[in-house]
């Protein structure tokens, strides 16, 4: 019989006895009897579960124990006495953050069940985790870094969620790209997805290009035309540069979000229409609200959901990765002698700022790729500067790199690329040695 571990805060040890008595014997408990002897149990690793026992109200909830019982690896199980699930700070934060809660006193059966399928619940979760920290991106986009992380977990839950999303962000950051993720991964990923940039379109089309018009409603309308909106029905509507939209166009588009129907310009009629609108804007939003250019009533609307794209040089663990990916791409379409990139061209892209973000490095890369006259690319291949530092010089940093790098491939071998026997070689957590291995891009 395998033991599962579990995470056991209980102050007093009260509840901790009358489990053993109870005979949970395919577990094994760790007992911590403060927060700070939770964190440091829960940092050694391997428990799963968490059980907290409240047997009065606790007020202030310690710092500690709030953020470790947030943290998503484990599943957290409270057992608190009627008292403390009445208490106004405690009683909440139980039913909110806990996977579960039993009221005191314990109901062992009960409580098997409700371990149980916490562990499992765990376990999945940790699988998930490491399938996406392996894997290059999700949601077709690339990426690992923590902020990538963030936006995923994120898209998870938005995708399910059929309320508006509003996108900001700087330029070629990712904004289409997450609202085409937004509309493939949700349930109208059968509808259409229709794109319109209202920036682009002059003043005196964006009316009937949103709207569509009946022939003849105006000199030139010809034809019946269908606006976007209707013509994204089941579908997402995705409204790039949302902040150039005029303010009358704003209150049609408020009416059009309020009502879910549109008239068309010379109908007499309205349709209804079934639509997610997905908005993006690489202005700030909230000052054009200040500013009176933009209407508080629309913006409210838009921003149910708001997801932030980080720029490129704040994730800069992406960049080379990113880069990689992109070449792998553009070699398979166009074959090229070019073999992949220096060393240096990988610092100068590492140390660049990229204003232009993942369109900018796309764009380099494949001048680079059509350019470059030597078998690994070069920084003046991508026009950038080589990096100041060349010849390289031993920092503390750089040397600090090299030795982790070098522990952690042979340990790797050693181990036959089985990262948690690696991880208790190297004493450390698996989940700090994914985070190296990500950093120093190394596959295992
Ligand atoms: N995380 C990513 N992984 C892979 N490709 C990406 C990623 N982010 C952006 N791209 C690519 O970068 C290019 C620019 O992305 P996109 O057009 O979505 O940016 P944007 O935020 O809409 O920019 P803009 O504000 O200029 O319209 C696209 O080719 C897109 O596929
Ligand atoms: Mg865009």
């Amino acid at each position: 019989m395998s033991l599962r571990d579990a995470l056991i805060y209980d102050a007093r040890g009260q509840v901790l006895r009358e489990l053993a008595a109870q005979g949970f014997d395919d577990w094994q408990f760790h007992r911590a009897a403060t927060p700070a002897e939770a964190v440091a149990l829960h940092e050694r690793g391997g428990c799963r579960v968490g059980i907290a026992v409240f047997d009065q109200a606790l007020d202030p909830i310690p710092d500690p124990l709030a953020r470790l019982v947030a943290e998503a690896e484990v599943e957290w199980v409270a057992l608190a006495s009627p008292e403390a699930l009445m208490h106004p700070v405690l009683g909440p934060f139980i039913v909110h953050t806990f996977h579960d809660y039993h009221t005191l006193p314990l109901d062992p059966p009960r409580l098997r069940v409700t371990l149980g399928h916490a562990h499992g619940k765990a376990e999945r979760r940790h699988q998930m985790r490491d399938a996406s920290l392996r894997s290059s991106g999700r949601f077709g986009m690339t990426g690992r870094s923590p902020a990538m992380q963030r936006l995923y977990r994120q898209l998870d839950k938005v995708v399910g969620a059929d309320a508006p999303v509003l996108l900001s962000g700087e330029s070629g950051t990712g904004k289409e790209l997450v609202a085409r993720a937004i509309h493939d991964y949700s349930a109208r990923a059968d509808g259409p997805f229709v794109a319109m940039n209202c920036a682009a379109i002059p003043a005196s089309l964006i009316q009937s290009e949103l709207f569509g018009h009946e022939k003849g409603a105006f000199t030139g309308a010809l034809q019946r035309k269908i606006g976007n909106i209707e013509a994204s029905d089941r579908g997402v509507l995705f409204l790039d540069e949302i902040g150039d939209l005029s303010l009358e166009l704003q209150a049609n588009l408020l009416r059009f979000l309020q009502e879910m129907n549109v008239v068309r310009l010379g109908a007499t009629r309205h349709v209804d229409v079934d639509t997610r609108v997905v908005a993006a804007t690489h202005v700030d939003l909230h000052s054009a609200v200040a500013h009176e250019q933009f209407r508080a009533d629309l913006f409210y609307r838009l921003d149910v959901v708001h997801l932030h794209l980080p720029p490129l040089r704040e994730r800069v663990e992406d960049i080379a990765l990113l880069a990689h990916t992109i070449f792998d791409k553009y070699a398979t379409q166009h074959p090229t002698p070019v073999r992949g990139f220096s060393d240096e061209a990988v610092q100068a892209m590492e140390a660049h700022l990229w204003p232009g973000n993942v369109r900018e490095l796309i764009n380099r890369v494949r001048h680079a790729m059509i350019m470059s006259e030597h078998r690994l690319i070069l920084p003046e291949d991508l026009g950038l500067a080589a990096p100041v530092d060349t010849p390289p010089v031993m920092t503390l940093q750089r040397a600090r790199t090299h030795l982790d790098r070098d522990m952690i491939e042979r340990s790797l071998r050693q181990n036959h690329c089985n990262v948690s026997q690696s991880a208790r070689q190297l004493g450390i957590s698996r989940v700090t040695l994914y985070r190296l291995m990500n950093r120093l891009n190394i596959n295992p």
